[in-house]
């Protein structure tokens, strides 16, 4: 969760984590509009895979819109890669990307 200095809401993110399994799942992850645009999103995604890895997780997976550019851009910026296409995966018949990512090597491990 990220708040400003009079403690209001900019943004938050939930991981979900699973017994036994090291791969963390990013359940919602959102900033505020009107914080949106200056790293934020960058800076809680990282932080979140830091949280991830301090809890002995491998990988972060998370399912993100096809039409949601803002999104798929910050994914594929910090490393996220496209594993499966989910056609009508959400309720209006959009369909997600299912994505990955290594969190405990370089970009050759984020290939398998
Ligand atoms: C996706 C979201 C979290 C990005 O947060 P943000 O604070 O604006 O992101 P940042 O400022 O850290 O930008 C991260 C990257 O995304 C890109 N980006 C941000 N907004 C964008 C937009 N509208 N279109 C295209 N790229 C965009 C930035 O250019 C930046 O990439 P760069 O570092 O290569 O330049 C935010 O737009 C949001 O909360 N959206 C609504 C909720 C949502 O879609 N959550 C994700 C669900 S899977």
């Amino acid at each position: 969760m990220a708040v400003d200095e009079d403690g209001a809401l900019l943004g938050y993110g939930t991981l979900l984590f699973r017994l036994g399994s090291e791969q963390t799942r990013l359940y919602s992850f959102c900033v505020h509009p009107q914080a949106r645009g200056g790293g934020l999103g960058r800076r809680m995604l990282e932080r979140l895979e830091g949280m991830a890895w301090e809890q002995g997780c491998d990988w972060l997976v998370l399912e993100v819109r096809v039409d949601n550019q803002a999104a798929l851009t910050l994914y594929r910026g910090s490393g996220f890669v496209p594993s499966d296409w989910m056609a009508d995966y959400y309720e209006d018949g959009c369909a997600a990307w299912r994505m990955s990512k290594a969190l405990f090597a370089g970009p050759e491990a984020q290939a398998g």
